[in-house]
Protein backbone atom coordinates (compact mmCIF):
# COMPACT_ATOMS: atom_id res chain seq x y z
CA UNK A 1 0.00 0.00 0.00
CA UNK A 2 1.52 3.39 -0.84
CA UNK A 3 2.74 5.73 2.02
CA UNK A 4 3.45 9.38 2.26
CA UNK A 5 6.21 11.19 3.52
CA UNK A 6 5.94 14.75 5.02
CA UNK A 7 8.82 17.05 6.11
CA UNK A 8 7.96 20.28 8.18
CA UNK A 9 10.29 23.02 7.97
CA UNK A 10 9.54 25.19 11.01
CA UNK A 11 10.74 28.90 10.00
CA UNK A 12 8.77 32.29 8.44
CA UNK A 13 10.34 35.30 7.91
CA UNK A 14 7.40 36.72 9.87
CA UNK A 15 4.49 35.34 12.01
CA UNK A 16 1.22 35.81 10.10
CA UNK A 17 -1.29 37.72 12.18
CA UNK A 18 -4.02 34.71 11.95
CA UNK A 19 -1.73 31.48 11.87
CA UNK A 20 -1.14 28.63 14.63
CA UNK A 21 0.80 26.33 12.76
CA UNK A 22 3.99 24.94 14.32
CA UNK A 23 6.51 27.94 12.85
CA UNK A 24 8.39 30.42 14.00
CA UNK A 25 10.25 33.62 13.26
CA UNK A 26 13.48 32.49 11.14
CA UNK A 27 17.09 32.61 13.08
CA UNK A 28 20.85 31.30 12.03
CA UNK A 29 21.45 29.27 14.20
CA UNK A 30 18.45 27.07 14.73
CA UNK A 31 18.12 27.01 11.33
CA UNK A 32 21.92 25.10 11.08
CA UNK A 33 20.96 23.10 13.97
CA UNK A 34 17.29 22.14 12.39
CA UNK A 35 19.04 21.06 8.97
CA UNK A 36 21.72 18.81 10.96
CA UNK A 37 18.85 17.26 12.72
CA UNK A 38 16.17 16.79 10.51
CA UNK A 39 18.87 14.89 8.32
CA UNK A 40 19.71 12.75 11.38
CA UNK A 41 15.79 11.78 11.68
CA UNK A 42 15.86 10.68 7.79
CA UNK A 43 18.98 8.26 8.55
CA UNK A 44 17.62 7.42 11.75
CA UNK A 45 14.40 6.07 9.75
CA UNK A 46 15.95 5.21 6.35
CA UNK A 47 16.53 1.75 8.26
CA UNK A 48 12.96 1.32 9.16
CA UNK A 49 11.88 1.94 5.69
CA UNK A 50 14.04 -0.01 3.83
CA UNK A 51 11.08 -2.20 2.19
CA UNK A 52 8.77 0.68 1.82
CA UNK A 53 8.11 2.65 -0.75
CA UNK A 54 6.92 6.31 -0.79
CA UNK A 55 4.86 7.70 -3.57
CA UNK A 56 3.88 11.63 -2.23
CA UNK A 57 6.48 13.54 -0.27
CA UNK A 58 5.01 17.19 0.84
CA UNK A 59 7.56 19.45 2.26
CA UNK A 60 5.05 21.95 4.86
CA UNK A 61 5.96 24.41 7.01
CA UNK A 62 5.84 27.14 7.89
CA UNK A 63 8.04 28.32 4.99
CA UNK A 64 10.32 25.55 3.18
CA UNK A 65 11.22 28.06 0.37
CA UNK A 66 12.74 30.15 3.28
CA UNK A 67 16.00 27.68 3.13
CA UNK A 68 18.63 28.73 0.65
CA UNK A 69 18.87 26.16 -2.64
CA UNK A 70 21.85 24.67 -1.31
CA UNK A 71 20.12 23.51 1.92
CA UNK A 72 17.23 22.47 0.13
CA UNK A 73 19.48 20.05 -2.34
CA UNK A 74 20.75 18.92 0.89
CA UNK A 75 17.51 17.99 2.76
CA UNK A 76 16.13 16.98 -1.20
CA UNK A 77 18.43 14.69 -2.06
CA UNK A 78 19.02 13.20 1.25
CA UNK A 79 15.38 11.63 1.40
CA UNK A 80 16.05 10.32 -1.89
CA UNK A 81 19.12 9.23 -1.21
CA UNK A 82 17.35 7.98 2.45
CA UNK A 83 14.41 6.23 1.44
CA UNK A 84 12.38 4.23 -1.91
CA UNK A 85 10.05 7.13 -3.60
CA UNK A 86 8.33 5.70 -6.65
CA UNK A 87 9.46 7.33 -9.96
CA UNK A 88 5.84 8.79 -10.03
CA UNK A 89 5.84 10.20 -6.86
CA UNK A 90 3.94 13.50 -6.42
CA UNK A 91 6.44 15.91 -4.37
CA UNK A 92 5.20 18.81 -3.27
CA UNK A 93 7.24 22.06 -1.15
CA UNK A 94 4.96 25.25 -0.13
CA UNK A 95 6.91 28.12 -1.52
CA UNK A 96 6.13 31.68 -0.46
CA UNK A 97 6.20 34.31 -2.22
CA UNK A 98 8.39 36.92 -1.11
CA UNK A 99 10.94 34.01 -0.60
CA UNK A 100 11.24 32.56 -4.26
CA UNK A 101 13.89 33.38 -6.80
CA UNK A 102 14.69 32.08 -10.12
CA UNK A 103 17.74 30.54 -8.77
CA UNK A 104 15.93 28.83 -6.24
CA UNK A 105 12.15 27.48 -8.10
CA UNK A 106 15.20 26.01 -10.39
CA UNK A 107 16.84 24.17 -7.99
CA UNK A 108 13.78 22.85 -6.52
CA UNK A 109 12.66 21.75 -9.98
CA UNK A 110 16.13 19.98 -10.91
CA UNK A 111 15.87 18.16 -7.94
CA UNK A 112 12.38 16.42 -9.01
CA UNK A 113 9.84 18.66 -6.93
CA UNK A 114 6.78 18.80 -9.79
CA UNK A 115 4.06 20.78 -7.35
CA UNK A 116 4.20 23.72 -6.14
CA UNK A 117 1.84 25.08 -3.07
CA UNK A 118 2.04 29.20 -3.23
CA UNK A 119 0.62 30.91 -0.34
CA UNK A 120 -1.51 33.99 -1.40
CA UNK A 121 -4.83 34.61 0.62
CA UNK A 122 -6.02 37.10 -1.04
CA UNK A 123 -4.95 39.67 -4.26
CA UNK A 124 -5.93 43.33 -2.17
CA UNK A 125 -3.11 45.17 -0.49
CA UNK A 126 -5.18 46.34 2.73
CA UNK A 127 -6.09 42.39 3.32
CA UNK A 128 -2.49 41.16 3.05
CA UNK A 129 -1.08 43.84 4.76
CA UNK A 130 -3.94 43.20 7.70
CA UNK A 131 -3.17 39.43 7.56
CA UNK A 132 0.32 40.01 8.17
CA UNK A 133 1.86 38.79 4.62
CA UNK A 134 5.17 39.93 3.35
CA UNK A 135 4.49 40.46 0.08
CA UNK A 136 2.56 42.48 -2.55
CA UNK A 137 0.22 40.68 -5.15
CA UNK A 138 2.34 42.03 -7.64
CA UNK A 139 5.39 39.99 -6.18
CA UNK A 140 2.98 36.58 -6.40
CA UNK A 141 2.51 36.99 -9.51
CA UNK A 142 6.06 37.94 -10.65
CA UNK A 143 7.27 34.38 -8.71
CA UNK A 144 4.22 32.20 -10.17
CA UNK A 145 5.30 33.11 -13.30
CA UNK A 146 8.90 32.56 -13.34
CA UNK A 147 7.55 28.96 -11.56
CA UNK A 148 5.67 28.23 -15.20
CA UNK A 149 8.75 29.34 -16.93
CA UNK A 150 10.90 27.48 -15.11
CA UNK A 151 8.75 24.00 -15.71
CA UNK A 152 6.20 23.63 -12.75
CA UNK A 153 3.33 22.22 -14.46
CA UNK A 154 1.47 21.83 -11.10
CA UNK A 155 0.89 24.64 -8.81
CA UNK A 156 -1.47 25.33 -5.96
CA UNK A 157 -2.79 28.88 -4.81
CA UNK A 158 -4.12 28.88 -1.33
CA UNK A 159 -6.35 31.82 -0.56
CA UNK A 160 -8.59 32.74 2.04
CA UNK A 161 -11.65 34.81 2.56
CA UNK A 162 -14.07 35.69 5.20
CA UNK A 163 -11.21 38.06 6.46
CA UNK A 164 -12.31 40.88 8.78
CA UNK A 165 -13.81 43.73 7.18
CA UNK A 166 -14.01 41.97 3.59
CA UNK A 167 -16.72 42.64 0.86
CA UNK A 168 -18.08 40.21 -1.00
CA UNK A 169 -17.02 42.24 -4.51
CA UNK A 170 -13.22 42.15 -2.71
CA UNK A 171 -13.02 38.14 -2.66
CA UNK A 172 -14.52 37.92 -5.92
CA UNK A 173 -11.62 40.04 -7.18
CA UNK A 174 -9.33 37.84 -5.99
CA UNK A 175 -10.64 34.50 -6.95
CA UNK A 176 -10.91 36.38 -10.62
CA UNK A 177 -7.45 37.46 -10.17
CA UNK A 178 -6.51 34.30 -9.37
CA UNK A 179 -8.28 32.04 -11.46
CA UNK A 180 -6.67 34.33 -14.72
CA UNK A 181 -3.46 33.41 -13.73
CA UNK A 182 -4.58 29.85 -14.32
CA UNK A 183 -3.44 27.97 -11.44
CA UNK A 184 -4.08 23.81 -11.83
CA UNK A 185 -4.88 24.03 -7.73
CA UNK A 186 -6.55 26.30 -5.52
CA UNK A 187 -7.12 25.92 -1.73
CA UNK A 188 -9.41 28.22 -0.57
CA UNK A 189 -10.09 28.34 3.17
CA UNK A 190 -12.58 30.30 5.51
CA UNK A 191 -10.70 32.08 8.01
CA UNK A 192 -10.41 30.74 11.45
CA UNK A 193 -9.95 32.66 14.55
CA UNK A 194 -6.98 30.51 16.23
CA UNK A 195 -6.03 30.77 20.20
CA UNK A 196 -3.13 32.36 20.65
CA UNK A 197 -2.60 34.90 17.39
CA UNK A 198 -2.43 38.33 16.88
CA UNK A 199 -6.15 37.75 15.29
CA UNK A 200 -7.14 35.01 18.58
CA UNK A 201 -6.27 38.24 20.91
CA UNK A 202 -7.97 41.14 19.15
CA UNK A 203 -10.89 39.10 19.10
CA UNK A 204 -11.09 38.24 22.65
CA UNK A 205 -10.26 42.18 22.93
CA UNK A 206 -13.42 42.76 20.79
CA UNK A 207 -11.46 44.53 18.50
CA UNK A 208 -11.79 42.30 15.26
CA UNK A 209 -15.06 42.19 13.85
CA UNK A 210 -15.79 39.16 11.89
CA UNK A 211 -17.94 39.07 8.90
CA UNK A 212 -21.47 36.86 9.54
CA UNK A 213 -22.07 33.78 8.65
CA UNK A 214 -24.55 34.26 6.03
CA UNK A 215 -21.79 36.45 3.81
CA UNK A 216 -19.31 33.74 4.70
CA UNK A 217 -21.58 30.98 3.40
CA UNK A 218 -22.37 33.30 0.21
CA UNK A 219 -18.44 33.77 -0.24
CA UNK A 220 -18.64 29.69 -0.07
CA UNK A 221 -21.19 29.41 -2.01
CA UNK A 222 -19.67 31.73 -5.29
CA UNK A 223 -15.85 30.02 -4.63
CA UNK A 224 -17.96 26.58 -5.78
CA UNK A 225 -19.99 27.80 -8.46
CA UNK A 226 -17.52 30.34 -9.90
CA UNK A 227 -14.47 27.99 -9.30
CA UNK A 228 -16.43 25.21 -11.34
CA UNK A 229 -17.25 27.44 -14.23
CA UNK A 230 -13.44 28.03 -14.70
CA UNK A 231 -13.05 23.79 -14.37
CA UNK A 232 -11.99 23.57 -11.11
CA UNK A 233 -13.87 20.71 -9.85
CA UNK A 234 -14.25 20.85 -5.72
CA UNK A 235 -13.03 17.74 -4.23
CA UNK A 236 -13.01 18.53 -0.82
CA UNK A 237 -14.52 20.91 1.31
CA UNK A 238 -11.84 23.74 1.02
CA UNK A 239 -9.90 21.97 -2.34
CA UNK A 240 -10.55 22.47 -5.89
CA UNK A 241 -8.37 21.19 -8.78
CA UNK A 242 -8.26 21.09 -12.46
CA UNK A 243 -8.48 17.69 -14.15
CA UNK A 244 -5.58 15.37 -12.87
CA UNK A 245 -4.09 18.08 -10.79
CA UNK A 246 -5.80 16.98 -7.25
CA UNK A 247 -3.19 16.84 -4.44
CA UNK A 248 -2.06 13.13 -3.90
CA UNK A 249 -0.71 13.77 -0.63
CA UNK A 250 -4.17 15.38 0.83
CA UNK A 251 -6.35 12.57 -0.31
CA UNK A 252 -3.67 9.98 1.31
CA UNK A 253 -4.26 12.27 4.36
CA UNK A 254 -8.67 11.78 3.72
CA UNK A 255 -7.94 8.08 2.82
CA UNK A 256 -6.44 7.57 5.95
CA UNK A 257 -3.62 6.34 4.56
CA UNK A 258 -0.07 5.96 6.34
CA UNK A 259 2.64 8.38 6.36
CA UNK A 260 5.93 9.41 8.14
CA UNK A 261 6.04 12.90 9.16
CA UNK A 262 9.33 14.30 10.10
CA UNK A 263 10.34 17.48 11.79
CA UNK A 264 9.55 19.73 15.19
CA UNK A 265 5.99 18.76 15.15
CA UNK A 266 5.23 16.13 12.53
CA UNK A 267 2.48 13.90 13.29
CA UNK A 268 2.77 10.25 11.72
CA UNK A 269 0.18 7.46 11.34
CA UNK A 270 1.39 4.14 10.62
CA UNK A 271 0.78 0.45 11.53
CA UNK A 272 -2.33 1.49 13.71
CA UNK A 273 -0.56 4.11 15.60
CA UNK A 274 -0.41 7.75 15.53
CA UNK A 275 2.42 9.55 17.20
CA UNK A 276 4.11 13.37 16.95
CA UNK A 277 7.18 14.88 17.34
CA UNK A 278 8.18 17.03 19.80
CA UNK A 279 7.47 20.72 19.06
CA UNK A 280 9.73 22.76 20.38
CA UNK A 281 12.82 22.51 18.25
CA UNK A 282 14.95 22.82 21.03
CA UNK A 283 13.98 19.82 22.34
CA UNK A 284 13.66 18.23 18.92
CA UNK A 285 17.09 18.72 18.09
CA UNK A 286 18.24 17.94 21.48
CA UNK A 287 17.13 14.09 21.28
CA UNK A 288 18.23 13.69 17.42
CA UNK A 289 21.48 15.32 18.65
CA UNK A 290 22.00 11.85 20.82
CA UNK A 291 20.33 10.13 18.07
CA UNK A 292 17.13 9.48 19.57
CA UNK A 293 13.75 10.16 17.65
CA UNK A 294 12.05 13.08 18.61
CA UNK A 295 8.64 11.02 19.42
CA UNK A 296 6.92 13.21 21.85
CA UNK A 297 3.60 10.92 21.95
CA UNK A 298 2.15 7.67 20.85
CA UNK A 299 -1.37 6.90 20.82
CA UNK A 300 -2.28 3.09 19.52
CA UNK A 301 -5.61 3.14 17.82
CA UNK A 302 -8.77 0.85 18.41
CA UNK A 303 -10.93 -0.35 16.14
CA UNK A 304 -13.48 1.99 16.81
CA UNK A 305 -11.00 4.87 16.32
CA UNK A 306 -10.06 3.74 12.80
CA UNK A 307 -13.78 3.62 12.05
CA UNK A 308 -14.30 6.97 13.40
CA UNK A 309 -11.28 8.74 11.42
CA UNK A 310 -12.30 7.30 8.30
CA UNK A 311 -15.81 8.62 8.34
CA UNK A 312 -14.69 11.64 9.96
CA UNK A 313 -11.61 12.36 6.95
CA UNK A 314 -13.68 10.73 4.47
CA UNK A 315 -16.98 13.25 4.31
CA UNK A 316 -14.46 15.77 4.07
CA UNK A 317 -13.93 14.83 0.09
CA UNK A 318 -17.27 14.90 -2.28
CA UNK A 319 -16.64 11.17 -3.43
CA UNK A 320 -17.54 10.76 0.38
CA UNK A 321 -17.00 6.83 1.67
CA UNK A 322 -17.21 3.61 0.21
CA UNK A 323 -19.64 1.60 2.09
CA UNK A 324 -18.63 -1.74 0.27
CA UNK A 325 -14.59 -0.78 1.13
CA UNK A 326 -15.44 0.55 4.17
CA UNK A 327 -17.28 -2.79 5.46
CA UNK A 328 -14.50 -5.06 3.79
CA UNK A 329 -12.04 -3.37 5.30
CA UNK A 330 -13.33 -3.55 9.00
CA UNK A 331 -15.37 -5.90 9.04
CA UNK A 332 -18.59 -4.54 9.61
CA UNK A 333 -21.72 -3.47 8.31
CA UNK A 334 -21.83 0.50 8.52
CA UNK A 335 -25.91 0.27 7.83
CA UNK A 336 -26.21 -1.54 11.26
CA UNK A 337 -23.81 0.41 13.31
CA UNK A 338 -25.31 3.58 12.36
CA UNK A 339 -28.71 2.92 11.01
CA UNK A 340 -30.08 5.59 13.21
CA UNK A 341 -27.52 8.22 12.30
CA UNK A 342 -28.16 7.51 8.46
CA UNK A 343 -31.94 7.80 8.61
CA UNK A 344 -31.84 10.69 10.64
CA UNK A 345 -29.17 12.79 9.03
CA UNK A 346 -31.00 11.23 5.50
CA UNK A 347 -34.36 12.78 6.63
CA UNK A 348 -32.71 16.23 7.24
CA UNK A 349 -31.22 16.11 3.81
CA UNK A 350 -27.83 16.27 5.38
CA UNK A 351 -26.45 13.13 3.53
CA UNK A 352 -27.07 11.09 0.64
CA UNK A 353 -26.10 7.49 -0.73
CA UNK A 354 -25.88 6.96 -4.26
CA UNK A 355 -24.37 3.66 -5.65
CA UNK A 356 -23.03 2.51 -2.03
CA UNK A 357 -21.11 6.15 -1.90
CA UNK A 358 -21.97 7.65 1.51
CA UNK A 359 -21.47 11.52 1.15
CA UNK A 360 -22.44 15.03 2.34
CA UNK A 361 -24.95 17.29 0.47
CA UNK A 362 -24.41 20.66 -0.17
CA UNK A 363 -26.51 21.69 2.99
CA UNK A 364 -24.49 19.17 5.17
CA UNK A 365 -21.57 20.59 4.11
CA UNK A 366 -22.47 23.96 5.73
CA UNK A 367 -22.36 22.10 8.60
CA UNK A 368 -20.57 19.54 8.05
CA UNK A 369 -18.94 19.19 11.85
CA UNK A 370 -22.24 19.02 13.08
CA UNK A 371 -22.59 15.61 10.81
CA UNK A 372 -19.11 14.39 11.82
CA UNK A 373 -20.27 14.64 15.36
CA UNK A 374 -23.37 12.13 15.19
CA UNK A 375 -20.84 9.54 13.83
CA UNK A 376 -18.76 9.38 17.14
CA UNK A 377 -19.87 7.09 19.39
CA UNK A 378 -16.76 7.24 22.15
C1 LIG B 1 0.62 25.49 6.23
S1 LIG B 1 -0.23 26.95 5.89
C2 LIG B 1 1.02 27.95 5.24
C3 LIG B 1 1.60 27.81 3.90
C4 LIG B 1 2.65 28.84 3.61
N1 LIG B 1 3.56 28.98 4.69
C5 LIG B 1 2.06 30.21 3.34
O1 LIG B 1 1.67 30.90 4.27
O2 LIG B 1 2.03 30.62 2.19
C6 LIG B 1 -1.32 26.51 4.61
C7 LIG B 1 -2.50 27.43 4.42
O3 LIG B 1 -3.44 27.34 5.47
C8 LIG B 1 -4.28 28.48 5.45
N2 LIG B 1 -4.45 28.94 6.83
C9 LIG B 1 -3.50 29.10 7.76
N3 LIG B 1 -4.04 29.57 8.91
C10 LIG B 1 -5.38 29.71 8.68
C11 LIG B 1 -6.50 30.16 9.47
N4 LIG B 1 -6.33 30.58 10.72
N5 LIG B 1 -7.74 30.15 8.91
C12 LIG B 1 -7.91 29.71 7.64
N6 LIG B 1 -6.90 29.29 6.85
C13 LIG B 1 -5.65 29.30 7.35
C14 LIG B 1 -3.58 29.53 4.57
O4 LIG B 1 -4.26 29.65 3.36
C15 LIG B 1 -2.21 28.92 4.37
O5 LIG B 1 -1.64 29.31 3.16
S1 LIG C 1 0.65 31.33 7.12
FE1 LIG C 1 2.50 30.47 6.29
S2 LIG C 1 3.95 32.20 6.23
FE2 LIG C 1 2.30 32.82 7.56
S3 LIG C 1 3.07 32.27 9.60
FE3 LIG C 1 1.79 30.57 8.88
S4 LIG C 1 3.21 29.17 7.97
FE4 LIG C 1 4.27 31.14 8.16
Amino acid sequence: MDKGLYVHVPFCLKKCNYCDFNSFKLNHEDKESYIESIITEIKLYSKKFDKDYFSTVFIGGGTPSILESEELRLLIDSIHSNFNITESAEISIEANPGTLTKEKLNTLYSLGVNRLSMGLQSSNQKHLKFLGRIHSYEEFKENFEIARKVGFENINVDLMFSLPNQTFDEWKQTLEDVVDLKPDHISAYSLIIEEGTVFGSLYDEGRLELLDEELDLKMYYYTRDYLKENGYNQYEISNYAKDKKKCRHNILYWKCGQYLGLGPGSHSYLNEERFSNYKDIKTYCEKLRNFKLPIANVEKLDKQDMIEEKIFMGLRMNEGINLEKFNQEFEVDFMKIYKNEVESLKSKGLIKIINSRLSLTNKGIDISNKVFIEFLKK
